[in-house]
Formats: structure tokens, sequence, C-alpha cells
């Protein structure tokens, strides 16, 4: 996508052939920079802290961590240390756990004089791979909403919350792919777009992008989203996902399975756009078997934001002494979902839905 008229990526191998390099996305939407990672730790520290999130993007830099740990040192005790620390950043996005195992697999039996290479050549492909995903679950998407009409007026009106688009992925994004096609495709839309506290994803990240790409949005307040839903302002909900289980159970920001439960009542289609990689086959109840990550309580108890002269700080919005709780995602079961849409197309959210899209994921009789 393109940020004042540049291409860009949210990730890419920088210029000597070994630097990583990756968009800030701590600093958007006030400042745009651009951060270097030498070493498998900077590539865990960029995770943890959230320089790069979004489900797609974890794995694609996970991908790359492990290719800077070679670059370091080819060893098998690397190998197997890089895996341990890159998994342990961050433990609700399954691509994470995809991404690591692909390259463990890949450059276990290789010499270590090999591994080096092949690990960013394997972290290259994932990255073009993601990004030709995204724009394929961008085709399928704009199949279904060329089907919705709008309830009220001449545009649709879509609802998403946290951020799924190009910035959580390599390129175009899951849940803001098709939103991008539709809206390159001429058709009226508009986005309504959940803050998402206590991080501000939509705020700040997708407001931005959608801002960016020139597609009319609105941000609203996380607790808006039922009340515009009654009210007929909301067409369709779309949202992405950081693991959905084999039986289409979708795990994603908090707050999400709220808006499919205002959804249900109020008769909105809620879709899912997901890649592959986010579908984690080894489980199938959601509630129960997803590791959600709890998050610093500081995230909720202190906001920040730009002042009028541009200086960037952080305020306490908590009385002192008041305790804060921060679970950073939810389930919301798959009987709430409308459709998943993924790279090979729309499918209901159920195990023969999933597999009717991948057929060789059917468990042996
Ligand atoms: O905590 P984050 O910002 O990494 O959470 C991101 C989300 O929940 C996204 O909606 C999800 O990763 C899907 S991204 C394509």
């Amino acid at each position: 996508m393109k940020v004042d008229g540049t291409p860009y990526r949210t990730i890419w191998l920088g210029a000597d052939g070994r630097t990583v390099q990756a968009i800030d996305q701590t600093l958007l939407p006030h400042r745009f920079v651009v951060r270097d990672f030498r070493t498998v730790e900077d590539a865990e520290r960029a995770i943890r802290t959230m320089v790069v999130r979004g489900a797609p993007l974890i794995g694609a830099a996970a991908a790359y961590g492990m290719a800077l740990a070679m670059a370091t040192d080819p060893s098998d005790a690397m190998l197997a240390r890089a895996h341990a620390l890159l998994l342990a950043s961050r433990p609700t996005a399954v691509n994470l756990r995809w991404a690591l195992d692909d390259l463990r697999a890949l450059l276990a039996p290789l010499p270590s004089a090999a591994r080096r290479e092949a690990a960013y050549r394997r972290a290259a492909e994932i990255c073009d791979e993601d990004a030709e995903i995204c724009r394929r679950i961008g085709e399928h998407g704009l199949g279904e909403i060329r089907r919705l009409k709008p309830r009220q007026g001449e545009r649709l009106n879509a609802l998403t919350h946290c951020n799924a688009g190009w910035l959580a992925t390599v390129d175009w994004g899951t849940a803001l792919a098709p939103i991008y096609q539709a809206h390159d495709a001429g058709i009226p839309i508009h986005v309504w777009v959940d803050e998402t506290r206590p991080r501000n994803q939509g705020a700040s990240l997708t407001a931005w992008e959608l801002g960016k790409h020139g597609v009319p949005h609105t941000v609203i307040a996380d607790n808006a989203g039922g009340h515009l839903m009654q009210h007929g302002k909301v067409d369709f909900c779309i949202v992405g996902t950081d693991r959905t289980t084999r039986r289409g159970d979708v795990c994603n920001k908090i707050g999400t399975y709220l808006k499919a439960l205002a959804a249900r009542d109020n008769g909105v289609p809620f879709y899912v756009g997901l890649p592959y990689p986010t579908i984690d086959w080894t489980i199938e109840d959601g509630h129960r078997e997803i590791p959600i990550e709890e998050r610093h309580a500081a995230e909720l108890s202190r906001i920040s934001g730009r002042t009028e002269s541009g200086e960037v700080v952080a305020v306490d919005v908590l009385p002192e002494g008041s305790p804060a709780a921060n679970p950073a995602f939810d389930v919301t079961p798959a009987r709430l979902v409308t459709a998943l849409i993924t790279e090979r197309g729309v499918c209901p959210a159920s195990e023969a839905g999933l597999l009717s899209l991948y057929p060789e994921q059917a468990r042996a009789a």
C-alpha cells in the first residue's frame, strides 16, 4: 500500500541483505518511522512490544527473526534458542508458531553453512505469500460485498474492530482487503472504525491506513457499534483473527465477541477474513483451548496522544490505587460468524466448512 505516494510493505529486507526493516506501529499515527532489526533479540523485542503486530505480520517478523539468528550463528543450539525465544514473545496469534515451525523444519536438516541463506529466502517467500494471500482474501470478500444492499442511503456501511488492515499483515490486510478492493472498484463504502481500547489500534492504525487510501471512515467509541446496528447504520461487520479453530471459533482482539453478539441480535452479517496460517487445526474449542494474552495494566491506566503543540504525551486515567485487568483477546463462537473469508474462498464457520476449502486437513479415518 502507499504512504503519501510511496509503496510500502510493513516489513522488508534492508539494502545490506542482512538487516530487517519494519514500520514502527507504536508511533503511528503521529510519526512514520522505520526501525532496523539486526539480531533475533531485536525481532523478539519488536513483536513483544508491538512495534510490529497483527497475526500475519507477527509470523513474518518471526520468520525474519530466525533468519537474523542464523546470520549470527547457524548452529543447532541457536536454532533451538531462536525458536523458543520468538515463540514466547506473544501467545495468542498462531501464525507465530506456524512460521517458526516452518523455518525450523526447513533449516534443521540443512548443514549449518546453508542455513543463513535458506532462512532469508524462506522469510522473503512467507512475506510474498502473505501479500498474495491477502490480495485473494480481498477478491473473495469483494464477491460477498457485491451481494450486500445498503440498509440506508446509497453507500454500504462496514464496521471493523482493531486493525486487520495492511499494517497487520505484510500488505493488503485481511478484514480490510475486501474493503480496499470494494473502494477501488468504485463501490461506495464507509467504515465505522472501533477505537479498540486499550491500545487504540482502530483509532491509531485502521483510521490512519484507511485515510491514506482515501476510504471514507468514522472512528467510534468501542461501545457505539450496538447502537449503530440497532439504527440500521451497519450493513456488515468484518474483522480479522489471531487464531481460528478447526471448528471455526474465532479468537480476535478483545471486544470482537460483543460486536458479534450485537450483529446477531440485529441481523447484521458478521464476516471474518483470515489466511490459512491463522487456522489452528490442532484445536476445536476456542474458548477453552486458546491462550489469551494478558497485557500490562498500564496499557489501560495510561493513554497517550498528541497535544496541540505536537508533543506526544501519556496521561493517567485511573484513580491512584485502582487495579486494572487487560485481557487482549476474546473468542467469538463459530455460531455467531456468518462466514469465513480465506484465500481459497468463503465458507461457513464450521469444521465441514473449513474442510470444504482445505480437504488436505481431514483427519485420517
Ligand atoms: O494485539 P494486536 O494488535 O496484534 O491484535 C491484532 C488483531 O487482533 C487483529 O485483528 C488480528 O491480528 C487479525 S490481523 C490481520
